[in-house]
């Protein structure tokens, strides 16, 4: 996998992203379960006001046709985002109010190891990562965002985690990175998320529980 810094010129970050779904097509199928898991999940509240966390941002579209979706059954939308790379949140922050002006955003500039950077933040109804969580340092840091959440979402709220659960051939079998369902599933039950469901597509699997 090129790194972001391998790619230049004015759309660098679209590029990047098509060069991740290239490498991992199944990122397509996944996101649609990501959306859809929402969609459902918002058919069983009756909040007017929604709001929403996305942990490693990417381009930012994603989050926006996630807002677009919820937008037709709400009358208030707040979005933040967090991420360790701060051109990626000014370009995923300006994707959203281009496209959706009308919603409130904050950028959470900061390390997910930390997981004391999601404490103190106002509480959230919805939260969802695609393919970042793999990326910190391993499963004490994974267990540590999930406790996090937990005390971030609202009651009833959803937490949408969709990441890679095979290991790569390059990771540290010492110091593993991307887990099985079944680790996500028993650490968020263990934590006192409910209503856990999983749908895999290759490498990657997206996950959802209720807080
Ligand atoms: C592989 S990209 C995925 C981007 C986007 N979610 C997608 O799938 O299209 C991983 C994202 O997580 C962010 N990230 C990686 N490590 C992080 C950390 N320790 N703390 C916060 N964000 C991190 C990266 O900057 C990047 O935005």
């Amino acid at each position: 996998m090129a790194p972001l810094a391998d790619f230049t010129g004015p759309n660098y970050i679209d590029d990047w992203i098509a060069h991740l779904d290239s490498l991992w097509p199944e990122r397509e199928l996944i996101r649609q379960h990501l959306v859809e898991a929402i969609a459902v999940w918002q058919e069983t509240t009756s909040l007017q006001a929604i709001s929403l966390l996305e942990l490693g941002v990417g381009n930012g579209k994603l989050a926006l046709d996630i807002l677009h979706r919820l937008q037709a059954h709400t009358t208030h939308l707040s979005y933040m985002a967090v991420d360790i790379n701060g051109d990626l949140l000014h370009a995923a922050l300006a994707e959203i109010h281009r496209g959706l002006p009308a919603c409130a955003t904050t950028a959470l500039l900061g390390d997910l190891n930390d997981p004391a950077i999601l404490r103190d933040q106002p509480q959230m109804d919805l939260v969802f990562s695609l393919q970042t969580l793999h990326d910190l340092h391993g499963l004490v840091a994974l267990r540590g965002v999930y406790e996090a959440l937990y005390q971030l979402l609202s009651p009833g709220g959803l937490l949408v985690n969709a990441d890679f659960i095979v290991p790569f051939e390059k990771d540290d079998a010492s110091n593993p990175r991307r887990f099985p369902v079944d680790v996500h599933h028993s650490i968020l039950e263990e934590l006192g998320f409910t209503e856990f469901t999983s749908q895999t597509e290759g490498k990657l699997a997206c996950m959802t529980a209720r807080r």
